[in-house]
């Protein structure tokens, strides 16, 4: 085998009475093969280029873009005074309501908000109020807290009440508004103001004592 081998090796080189075209055949292959590379290169670039603006597009298009935080009730509690007057010729309530507050922040970056306020209405009127203290809402999370709030219908008129408690007794419907205001934060160079509001209804029943049926919108 390795005889062979080098009989090959050993071989005369064949003479090629078309060598010129022979390398020009070569050279013509060469200059193919190279601009075949350099398309493939071109190609490559465009292709991570298309990449590149793709990642950008989404990056922008998710994290860096803002989004309003939300200010919701998650929930309540009354457990401390809570005297409700159904019958008779001047219905009322006076309760002492704690409620668990929300504020939502979807953002890939943390939300710093003011003092702000909570308003309870009964209808038209006001019934109680909550103050919400100023705080920060971390990124793409909710920042939970409770506010003590009165609510006493001495301001509403009579009428309204004698009328919610002949129609559907044991049930006392209340609406809440709020805002705060604050800053959203990306990765902590890009700043915007945002507020957040609330627009809730909900009923409180009275038999339960427990806040039902609530939603915001
Ligand atoms: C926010 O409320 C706190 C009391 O909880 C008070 O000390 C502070 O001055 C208030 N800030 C503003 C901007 O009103
Ligand atoms: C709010 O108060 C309730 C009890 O009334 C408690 O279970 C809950 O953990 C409190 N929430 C916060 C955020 O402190
Ligand atoms: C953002 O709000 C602050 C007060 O909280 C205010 O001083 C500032 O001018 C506001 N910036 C913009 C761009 O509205």
């Amino acid at each position: 085998m390795a005889g062979e081998g080098e009989k090959a090796h050993n071989a005369p080189p064949q003479i090629n009475p078309y060598g010129r075209v022979d390398e020009e055949v070569a050279a013509v292959a060469q200059r193919d093969a190279r601009r075949r590379k350099r398309i493939k290169c071109f190609a490559y670039i465009a292709a991570f280029v298309v990449f590149q603006a793709a990642v950008i597009l989404i990056f922008g298009l998710t994290i860096m873009k803002f989004r309003t935080p939300r200010l919701r009730v998650r929930s309540a509690a009354f457990d401390g005074a809570f005297t409700v007057v159904e019958s008779g010729a001047t219905p009322s309530f006076e309760m002492r309501m704690v409620a668990e507050l929300g504020v939502r922040n979807a953002n890939f970056g943390r939300y710093k908000y003011q003092n702000g306020t909570v308003e309870f209405y009964y209808g038209a009127t006001k019934v109680g109020e909550a103050f919400i203290p100023r705080a920060t809402a971390k990124a793409r999370s909710t920042r939970k807290f409770n506010v003590t709030v009165d609510l006493s219908s001495a301001g509403v008129p009579v009428g309204e009440l004698t009328s919610q408690f002949g129609s559907t007794p044991g049930v006392i419907p209340l609406t809440s508004r709020g805002t705060v205001r604050g800053k959203v934060e990306i990765m902590r160079i890009m700043k915007k103001n945002k507020s957040a509001n609330m627009d809730c209804t909900m009923q409180i029943d009275v038999q339960s004592r427990q806040l039902r049926s609530f939603s915001c919108r």
